[in-house]
């Protein structure tokens, strides 16, 4: 049985656009919600229907971050103020970060994007973190600049922050006895990183990204190999030893046609 609570699409004019050519955030004014860290939503524009992290959200605004990866983000980003959204959610679960004393963040490309609405909540809850970001270039971390003093930042062309991987920027942390460790980037990148702070970092919570279709448990498109979740209800949040049971972690995913596309 599904539940439909927050599943039904409501429309909202685009308020604000910012960033560049690469990626952009997008605002849209929706009021009081109870959104976390973590969850997404379905952003429906023109013939494009794909889910987005929440990046920003103070009470009333909202604000997705969206990198050019293909037709549809690059449509989404081309929008203009005023036009109108169909938005669905807040979908999905929420790193569960209770009872933690010191949390260790760590987020590579888009992935930054749920990592730093988890940064900002942590920060207004006063609860302890480090931040670890990487990216390709400047490009795509620009937007997080709001927070800079609090964020350790790795770009592989050096454009920002030190050059290099962000696994690079773990060394110097991993002696802070963090409660949890909190990521989301791409999955390539993720066995350096876990590698790293294995037996460091307390419990490990991932954001998983895998292609949706319905978004709303329905379809079986996200449902990751070997452990029989899907992404979209009973994630995108699981725990590292959860993960570790699956067949695709770190090694494929499926693509619109559920062809497994290594990666
Ligand atoms: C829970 C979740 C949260 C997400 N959060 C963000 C976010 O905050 N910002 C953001 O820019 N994007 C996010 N995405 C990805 C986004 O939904 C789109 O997949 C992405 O923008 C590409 O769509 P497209 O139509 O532009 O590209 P397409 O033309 O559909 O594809 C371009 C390439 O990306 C691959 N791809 C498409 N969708 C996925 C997918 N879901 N997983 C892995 N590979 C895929 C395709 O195989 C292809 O190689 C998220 C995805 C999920 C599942
Ligand atoms: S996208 Fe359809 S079940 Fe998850």
């Amino acid at each position: 049985m599904i539940d439909l609570k927050n599943k039904i699409e409501t429309s909202y004019p685009l308020l604000q656009i910012s960033g560049n050519e690469k990626q952009k955030t997008l605002f849209f004014e929706i009021g009081k919600n109870e959104i976390l860290p973590g969850n997404f939503y379905m952003l429906h524009y023109g013939t494009c229907q794909k889910p987005v992290s929440v990046s920003h959200y103070d009470g009333k605004i909202i604000g997705f971050t969206v990198q050019n990866r293909g037709k549809c983000s690059a449509s989404m980003i081309s929008a203009k103020s005023g036009e109108y959204f169909g938005l669905t959610g807040p979908l999905g679960n929420s790193f569960e970060i209770d009872g933690y004393k010191k949390i260790l963040l760590i987020g590579g490309g888009i992935g930054t994007a749920p990592i730093f609405f988890l940064a900002n909540h942590l920060d207004k809850l006063k609860i302890g973190f480090d931040v670890v970001f990487g990216s390709r270039s400047v490009k795509e971390i620009e937007y997080t600049f709001p927070m800079k003093e609090k964020i350790r930042y790795f770009t592989e062309d050096g454009s920002y922050g030190t050059r290099g991987f962000l696994t690079l920027g773990l060394d110097g942390l991993l002696d802070n006895n963090y409660d949890c460790t909190c990521i989301c980037g791409p999955e390539k990148m993720l066995p350096s990183a876990l590698n790293k702070i294995a037996g460091r970092s307390g419990r490990i919570l991932i954001s998983m990204e895998r292609y949706m279709k319905c978004g709303l448990g329905l379809c079986g498109s996200c449902v990751i190999d070997g452990i029989g979740l899907r992404v979209c209800e009973e994630g995108p949040v699981f725990e590292h030893e959860v993960l570790k049971k699956s067949e695709e972690f770190t090694r494929y995913h499926r693509n619109e046609y559920g062809i497994r596309e290594y990666f």
